[in-house]
């Protein structure tokens, strides 16, 4: 039996060792710690990249999106539309602002459907996060066009989707903010948690560049409260040197999504792909109606899956004062018990590759 672990961060870690001790050892002799040169050359690097004019280095991807709604004063009384469908972060954010959570359904893709997001605004509305989940870019455009009508922001949450595309543009390049994540999970990551915000509006850079560092202006003078909320300098170090090879490995994902989709696409329902949205396959997600029984039977054979999400946000005990019933996002709900997550990343063997192909074939035999 092979084993085909969901994530192998050891082995990418190997392919890495030598530039990113080197750098360790240099920046650690240097005592170059936080926000340090590194992090400047890696903003630099990451806003060339996705096409915007600023980026800033965070602790995590959750403060992107928090520093994102406090920097366009979003607070009580505001409704924040984002999909039902997500990781908590999504979520979460919002409420400490203050705002009201509104959730809207997702598409067969997993995504914010701009048809529900329609129905939902109301005079309170500021803002929409869509969500570019397992790596697709949602439908940007429709999203833009329904913004613009009601003079709304969109925050791009784009944790899972470095390097996606609509057209000519990357994810992150759309909405008044660019939300990434570079926890160890994700197609670009660091060694522990770490975020990234994009935007191309001077002002919010400049506030969250404040944001994050206490709210100070200068050393002694604090200009408002703030956070502590910096990518480490070494992080960053170890960004740089992954965003190097970022198309290297978004390749690798998209390779064998293509491979998976060649062998399932008449077994199974395969993630929808789209000719003007280029997906980085940061999760390979399968729609099944015997998803259960095939984790269960994919797990006895080595093979690791997961579910992303089993309960959607809406349904979360947290959300229970927002007052949400079952039924009330249907495809949400429908497809939290029909998805399935295959082990999908850049270290994956061709053995291990077709023996996850094999299996699922020998399941639905
Ligand atoms: C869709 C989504 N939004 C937000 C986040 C939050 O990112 P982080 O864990 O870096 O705070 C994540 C990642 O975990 C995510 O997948």
């Amino acid at each position: 039996m092979i084993k085909v672990p969901f994530v192998n961060l050891g082995l990418q870690y190997k392919n890495y060792k030598k530039p990113i001790l080197n750098k360790f050892d240099l920046l650690s002799s240097n005592g170059e710690y936080v926000l340090g040169k590194e992090l400047n050359k890696f903003e630099k690097e990451f806003a060339n990249y996705c096409g915007t004019k600023y980026a800033i280095g965070l602790g995590n991807g959750s403060d992107a999106i928090s520093f994102s709604l406090i920097s366009l004063g979003i607070g009580p009384g505001d409704e924040i539309i984002i999909p039902a469908n997500s990781f908590v972060a999504t979520a979460w954010t919002v409420a400490n602002t203050g705002a009201k959570i509104i959730y809207a359904d997702v598409n067969d893709d997993f995504n914010i459907n701009p048809d529900s997001i329609i129905k939902l605004i109301t005079k309170k509305t500021k803002a929409i996060i869509p969500v570019h989940l397992t790596g697709k870019i949602c439908k940007i455009n429709e999203i833009e066009k329904i913004a613009k009508k009601h003079n709304l922001h969109v925050i791009e949450d784009a944790a899972q989707a470095v390097g996606a595309m609509y057209k000519s543009k990357k994810a992150g390049s759309f909405g008044i903010t660019g939300c990434f994540s570079l926890h160890p999970l994700k197609n670009l990551h660091v060694h522990g948690d770490g975020g990234v915000l994009t935007t191309n509006n001077k002002k919010i850079y400049q506030k969250i560049l404040k944001l994050r560092n206490h709210g100070l202006r200068n050393r002694d003078e604090c200009e408002f409260w703030g956070y502590n909320s910096r990518l480490d300098n070494i992080q960053a170090a170890i960004a740089r040197i992954k965003l190097k090879d970022i198309e290297k490995i978004n390749n690798k994902f998209k390779n064998i999504a293509k491979i998976y989709n060649y062998e399932f696409s008449k077994i199974l329902e395969i993630p929808l792909d789209d000719k003007n949205r280029k997906s980085v396959y940061h999760r390979y997600v399968i729609k099944s109606n015997k998803r259960d029984q095939l984790k269960k039977y994919l797990y006895s054979k080595g093979i690791e899956t997961k579910i992303n999400y089993p309960i959607p946000l809406h349904l979360q005990k947290a959300s229970k004062n927002i007052n949400y019933k079952k039924n009330s996002l249907l495809n949400t709900e429908k497809l939290s018990k029909r998805i399935l997550s295959l082990p999908i990343y850049s270290e994956l063997t061709d053995q291990q590759i077709h023996y996850v192909v094999k299996t699922v074939k020998s399941f639905f035999d």
